[in-house]
């Protein structure tokens, strides 16, 4: 009868040795690449920011309108800059408005689950000709300012670029925030809406790779090496390894090293790249700084985080 106690007992060793394990054996990323501590609060606060962007740059150039247009009070705070109606193919824009729409209602639920008070502060967004051509100045290493510029308005194979890029940004924010969020109701509403944005994004990028061999004007190369440019600045500019990925890759960045075709990027085991919020800013900032505003952020991001960021210098 005593075995029994013994078994619970070296069952509990085994258990605790197996997680000693486990904690020796997962390698944590260098304090650049780490989350914010943070609570649940803030990081809904921290992904309020890039939920505004997507959808101010889906519905301003889709449909002209912004949110305080569709939903009024939802939000509070300047226009961003530099908004266009963009040239698209009419089942594009449709697309386009729809995940636009979309974001509200997920705006509204945010507001509505977690303690964040409508209206919502809105950052300063740039989302002008000059902001995105800062990208592609960096991209083409170019320094001379006479060049043909970037213009995402210009036509649908420019504009899945800059939408993409948006889309991205929240998914990769929401595969690193999912683990750490405490709260059923709260777990419930952000794997509503990751689930919701990965269809954005999966369908943003097979979008993207119809088009893979056409030109990009005023460019003289394809969607598909400029989508794999792209992915490279960004990997540049966040300074955490390989997390954005082309739409044609070398085989071993394909799916289980087997194929070029990248429609969904993904790690060694297809998993979704999480990004922490410092990675984010250095990209959205363009300046690869999380404490030098720039880019599509000319007054920086909203937030607890991104304020302490600020007061801690971290870069
Ligand atoms: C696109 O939509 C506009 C307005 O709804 C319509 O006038 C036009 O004919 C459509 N174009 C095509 C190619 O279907
Ligand atoms: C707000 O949340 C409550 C419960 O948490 C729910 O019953 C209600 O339908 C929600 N309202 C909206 C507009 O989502
Ligand atoms: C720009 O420079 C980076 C590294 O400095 C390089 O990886 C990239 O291919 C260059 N881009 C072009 C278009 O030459
Ligand atoms: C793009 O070009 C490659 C190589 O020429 C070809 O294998 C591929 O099927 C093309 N893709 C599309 C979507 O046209
Ligand atoms: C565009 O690319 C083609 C093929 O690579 C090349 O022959 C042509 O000179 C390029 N044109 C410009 C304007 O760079
Ligand atoms: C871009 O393409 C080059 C050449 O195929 C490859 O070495 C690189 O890994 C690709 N980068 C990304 C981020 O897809
Ligand atoms: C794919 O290649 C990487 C190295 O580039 C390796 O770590 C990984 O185990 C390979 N995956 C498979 C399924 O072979
Ligand atoms: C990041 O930007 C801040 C503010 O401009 C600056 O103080 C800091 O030195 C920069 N850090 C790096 C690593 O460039």
């Amino acid at each position: 009868m005593a075995s029994r106690p013994c078994l619970y007992a070296f069952l509990l060793l085994l258990a605790f040795q197996s997680t000693m394990i486990k904690v020796n054996t997962v390698s944590l990323p260098p304090p650049e690449c780490r989350p914010e501590v943070a609570s649940t609060k803030d990081k809904f606060e921290f992904l309020l920011n890039f939920l505004i962007l997507k959808i101010e740059l889906f519905l301003r150039p889709s449909i002209d309108r912004g949110i305080n247009d569709i939903s009024p009070g939802l939000v509070q705070g300047p226009v961003p800059i530099g908004a266009e109606v963009a040239n698209l193919d009419n089942a594009t824009r449709k697309m386009i408005e729809e995940f636009g729409l979309a974001g509200i209602g997920h705006l509204r639920a945010i507001i509505n689950t977690t303690l964040l008070n409508a209206p919502i502060p809105m950052p300063q967004l740039d989302i002008s000709r000059q902001a995105y051509n800062i990208f592609l100045t960096l991209i083409l290493n170019d320094t001379k300012k006479s060049n043909p510029s970037y213009n995402p308005y210009a036509n649908t194979n420019s504009f899945l670029f800059a939408a993409v890029f948006a889309s991205s940004f929240l998914n990769q924010y929401y595969a690193g925030i999912m683990p750490s969020i405490v709260g059923n109701d709260e777990r419930r509403l952000l794997s509503g809406i990751a689930l919701y944005e990965a269809g954005v994004f999966g369908a943003l990028r097979a979008e993207l790779n119809a088009r893979v061999n056409l030109t990009v004007p005023p460019f003289n190369f394809t969607v598909g090496i400029l989508t794999n440019l792209t992915a490279q600045l960004a990997n540049q500019l966040a300074r955490c390894g390989v997390k954005d990925e082309g739409l044609i890759v070398p085989l071993q960045l394909g799916a289980e090293n087997r194929t070029r075709s990248n429609v969904v990027p993904g790690d060694v085991n297809s998993l979704a790249y999480a990004r922490s919020e410092r990675e984010i800013m250095r990209i959205a900032y363009t300046t690869g700084n999380a404490t030098r505003p720039g880019g599509l952020f000319p007054r920086g991001l909203k937030g607890a985080i991104p304020r302490r960021i600020r007061t801690l210098k971290l870069s």
